[in-house]
């Protein structure tokens, strides 16, 4: 049976299904990817931008980065992968997203119930945790009127609301995530399957049960181990299945 049937299939007599997305599903959008040709890591370095010790040394820099990346996503719109498992989330009580990505293209399209598990680029936080700040807030002004931005509570400088190398997830997303590995289908889309506990969630749909699928351009540490891979740009193979349905 063709890969895009089998996959029908396995859709169609699933009560749950839960789809882990990563920066390949964006790409199409136009948003670049981490790794890989054209990656963000190819060009920039991830420890002089996104760990907490790289903005205590230059704040400015890295808000420059981010200033560069909120920009590129507000041009930015979502594609047939975002609308298509909108769509899905709609419609099915029981079928979740779960990103990794901190563009917000998975709302925009309409998604229901999103876990992030990487934050927002367009959240904010207060860098000295001043007691009168929220945890985070939302700050979609693009550009912004003041760089780098503060907090509107104590005047000091707020930070991106992005999770930073060597910093934990959000244990309640984290738990949210965990949950719903337990499902029928575990669908890994355009993510690299190398940053944990991501990675870690494919291993645990499938030590639950679920049949495991990729959908990602090229090879990755996780093909090897998963019942169905399909290479291909995301956004037509979920097109493709979505059809199938
Ligand atoms: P990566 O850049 O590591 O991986 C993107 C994956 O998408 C690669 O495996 C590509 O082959 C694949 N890809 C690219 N275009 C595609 C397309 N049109 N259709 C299908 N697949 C495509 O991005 P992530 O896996 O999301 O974390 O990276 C995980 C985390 O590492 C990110 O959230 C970020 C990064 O460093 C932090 O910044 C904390």
């Amino acid at each position: 049976m063709a890969h895009l049937d089998q996959l029908a299939e396995r859709l169609r007599n699933a009560t749950s299904v839960t789809v882990l997305t990563g920066a390949g599903v964006s790409a199409a959008s136009g948003i670049p990817t981490f790794r890989g040709s054209g990656g963000l890591w190819r060009n920039f370095s991830a420890t002089d931008l996104a760990t907490p010790r790289a903005f205590a040394r230059d704040p400015v820099t890295v808000w420059e980065w981010y200033a560069w990346r909120r920009e590129q996503v507000a041009s930015c719109s979502p594609n047939a992968a975002h609308e298509v498992l909108a769509r899905w989330t709609q419609r099915r009580n029981s079928w979740r997203v779960v990103t990794q990505n901190v563009d917000d293209l998975h709302i925009r399209a309409g998604t229901l119930d999103l876990v992030r598990l990487h934050g927002s680029i367009f959240d904010l936080r207060c860098w000295n945790h001043c007691d009168a700040s929220p945890r985070s807030w939302r700050d979609d002004r693009v550009p912004f009127p003041e760089m780098p931005p503060r907090c509107s509570q104590c005047g000091g400088l707020a930070r991106p609301g992005v999770v930073w190398f060597g910093e934990s997830l959000d244990p309640a997303d984290v738990k949210a995530a965990d949950a719903l590995t337990a499902c029928d289908v575990f669908i890994a889309a355009g993510t690299s399957a190398l940053v944990y506990p991501a990675a870690g969630f494919l291993l645990e749909a499938s030590a639950h049960g679920a049949f495991t699928v990729e959908l990602n351009t090229e090879t990755t540490d996780a093909t090897g181990s998963v019942d169905l891979a399909i290479r291909g740009p995301v956004e037509h193979t979920l097109a493709e299945v979505d059809a199938l349905l």
